[in-house]
């Protein structure tokens, strides 16, 4: 795998799901890792433990990435760490699938300003820095934005901005060696995707029957183009929105 030696990595939402299987595979390729969370210290927590058993560096640190105080804190906490931080994955998210008629001002509030405004606060802290050399971006986006599921409008809007983002920024902080890319998982199995009650259900089996691999992700499967994109074998991507789902489009 792709070396991340002597970096800095924020991972955003890290405390379950993918984003823990990203920190994980992170710390596994050199990098010293904060594991950003929101609520659930007790999954941060493990997730610090499981990276530390296997000899890696990692730190949990909670920060809610819609909230410019936190995000500052969050990246003063990781440089005092660790120093310059050189990767940031922007991972937490809010995803609910509800009919048009359900959205409400407060959820459009909640789901944007997580997944829009928290994927571009980060990314101005990270780039606020004066101190980084080269370093790499990773937003994870869905491959709902090429799929489009049903009840999904307003989790595939929040998504399409951030790859719409992910190219704009790249034209932006590439001159300063900054790469920014993004990936679309497929329909994975996590805590999140558990809750809302998709894990066993009629559309996950319609999910698998439309994945030419044919199986659901795991939070394992994205950790190593994750670990890529960071790395500098990724030295001439950028701008890019990279579909990681088994086949599924
Ligand atoms: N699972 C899938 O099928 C799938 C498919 C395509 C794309 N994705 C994308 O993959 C990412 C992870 O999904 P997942 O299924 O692993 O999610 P998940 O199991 O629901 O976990 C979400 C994570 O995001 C954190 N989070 C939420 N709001 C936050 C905030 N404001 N500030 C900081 N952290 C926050 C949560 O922290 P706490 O729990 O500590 O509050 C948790 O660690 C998301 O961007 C999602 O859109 C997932």
């Amino acid at each position: 795998m792709s070396s991340n030696n002597a970096r800095t990595a924020i991972v955003t939402g890290a405390s379950k799901g993918l984003g823990a299987g990203i920190a994980r595979t992170l710390a596994r390729t050199g990098a010293a890792v904060v594991v950003n969370y929101r609520e659930d210290a007790t999954g941060a927590e493990r997730v610090v433990a499981d990276i530390t058993a296997e000899g890696g560096r990692a730190v949990a640190v909670q920060a809610d990435v819609a909230r410019g105080g936190d995000v500052r804190r969050l990246f003063d906490r990781a440089r005092e760490e660790y120093g310059p931080v050189d990767v940031l994955v922007n991972n937490a998210a809010v995803a609910v699938f509800m009919p048009l008629s359900d959205i409400t001002e407060k959820e459009f509030q909640r789901e944007m300003t997580t997944n829009v405004l928290g994927t571009i606060l980060t990314t101005q802290a990270l780039a606020a820095q004066d101190d980084i050399g080269a370093a790499s971006v990773v937003n994870v986006s869905t491959a709902g934005t090429l799929t489009h599921p049903l009840y999904s409008s307003l989790y595939v809007a929040s998504k399409s901005a951030v790859n719409a983002f992910t190219i704009a920024a790249a034209k932006e902080l590439g001159p300063r060696g900054i790469r920014v890319n993004a990936i679309m998982p497929g329909p994975s199995d996590t805590e999140g995707t558990r809750a809302m009650g998709f894990v066993g259900s009629a559309q996950e089996a319609q999910a698998i029957a439309d994945t030419p691999l044919g199986r659901t992700g795991t939070p394992d499967d994205y950790g190593p183009l994750v670990a890529f994109l960071a790395s500098d074998d990724a030295r001439w991507i950028t701008g890019d929105v990279i579909l990681a789902s088994g086949g599924m489009r």
